[in-house]
């Protein structure tokens, strides 16, 4: 029987993913029968919402931080399949990439045969094996400075990610070639990398609030992005769907790199779909002042050069935008990645799919 070890089950990956699992038997590799998913994970809290909705769907969850390795060992004992998504430590601004060997060490001494480590898209991991290039620091993300806290956090997302997805693909390579790894010995047969675009419940609560505070007050998204900046929106939901079909589907996917977006929307085109939405909900409400719709009132701004100098040492959302102008260069290049069979849903299906949540985040 297929059972399943989510990391960050109560986070927005883990979460849909559960849901996906174990609403959708899998299809037996030998036979084809349907086969029910077990899925286990863990989490700091057994008490939170998130983790309480869980465990009523059936998720076995075990109360324990990642460096918990006991916990770990003994919830992925016995497992047949990881989704590994992880946090850099935000304690220590290290990044994933220690907890994501210890995990994988872990699974490969405890049974598990297919993986999938969910990254993030950045288009940036060719120029990750090269000397940094100067002429685009600045526009990219990439800092100089490596001692500010700021500079260690981006480093950590940046490069632990890549190095992971190194690491990840180095247990596929184990099995399609006879060389004898460290990894040989590990029971992973194959491995899978997604690299998800731009989370399109970004704009909405909880995260707004920590990544665009002042968004649903002001109603305007003030961004180191540029004005035709093309960012590759994704619904958390369809990273999990792709998964479950790389889980259902491993030979498949075996080795791969699968960039996960449906469009490609620049700042001006998000904050007309976010005020159509809104607008929307006005009208039934009947909200609408005189002046018509506040809806229409969603507009981006963006930050001068200057001002993007003045944020880059303390203001991390601006560094994330920063690393965002290289990604969504290297987005529009290969748009649109393939989709597998899993349909993407556009941000207007999202915002729609979302109602409730638009109208708690922006008509409180
Ligand atoms: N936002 C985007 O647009 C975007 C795009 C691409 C990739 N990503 C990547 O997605 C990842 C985050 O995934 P997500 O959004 O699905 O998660 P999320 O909703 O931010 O939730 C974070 C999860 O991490 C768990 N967690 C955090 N620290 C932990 C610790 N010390 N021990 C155990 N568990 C811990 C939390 O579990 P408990 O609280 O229950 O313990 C929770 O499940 C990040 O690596 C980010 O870089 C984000």
């Amino acid at each position: 029987m297929p059972k399943a070890f989510v990391t960050a089950a109560t986070g927005s990956q883990g979460s849909a993913l559960c849901r996906l699992l174990l609403s959708k038997p899998s299809a037996s590799p030998s036979s084809g029968a349907a086969e029910p998913w077990t899925v286990v994970s863990t989490t700091r809290n057994t008490s939170s919402p998130a983790a309480i909705a869980l465990a009523e769907l059936g998720v076995g969850l075990t109360q324990a931080e990642w460096d918990n390795t006991p916990a770990l060992e003994a919830a992925i004992q016995g497992c047949t399949h990881l989704f590994l998504n992880l946090m850099p430590n935000l304690k220590t601004m290290e990044s994933e990439l220690p907890l994501a060997e210890k995990i994988l060490d872990i699974a490969g001494r405890s049974g598990v045969k297919h993986i999938i480590y969910s990254s993030a898209y950045t288009g940036n991991d060719d120029k990750k094996d090269k000397p940094k290039d100067k002429a685009t620091n600045g526009d990219d993300g990439d800092d100089d400075d490596n001692s500010s806290p700021i500079a260690k956090l981006m480093n950590a997302l940046h490069d632990g990610k890549y190095a992971i997805e190194k690491l990840v693909l180095s247990y596929a390579h184990a099995q399609n070639t006879t060389t004898t790894t460290t990894t040989s010995t590990s029971s992973i047969q194959t491995a899978t990398v997604l690299r998800p675009g731009f989370f399109q419940l970004n704009f909405l609560l909880p995260r707004v609030s920590m990544m665009y505070p002042a968004l649903p007050s002001t109603r305007v998204w003030t961004t180191a992005l540029r004005a035709d900046t093309p960012i590759p929106m994704v619904d958390v939901r369809d990273i999990a769907r792709l998964a479950a079909l790389v889980f259902d589907q491993p030979a498949r996917f075996n080795g791969k790199v699968l960039p996960v977006w449906g469009e490609l929307l620049i700042p001006g085109q998000i904050m007309a779909e976010l005020g159509a939405a809104v607008a929307e909900l006005e009208k039934e409400q009947g909200s609408t002042g005189t002046k018509g719709s506040r809806g229409a009132e969603f507009k981006a701004e963006f930050l001068t050069d200057e001002q993007v100098a003045e944020r880059k040492p303390t203001d991390l959302f601006a560094n994330v935008q920063l690393l965002m102008r290289g990604m969504g260069r290297a987005a529009a290049e290969v748009h649109p990645p393939p989709s597998y069979g899993v349909e993407m849903t556009s941000f207007r299906e999202f915002l729609a799919a979302e109602r409730e949540l638009v109208k708690k985040t922006y008509l409180p």
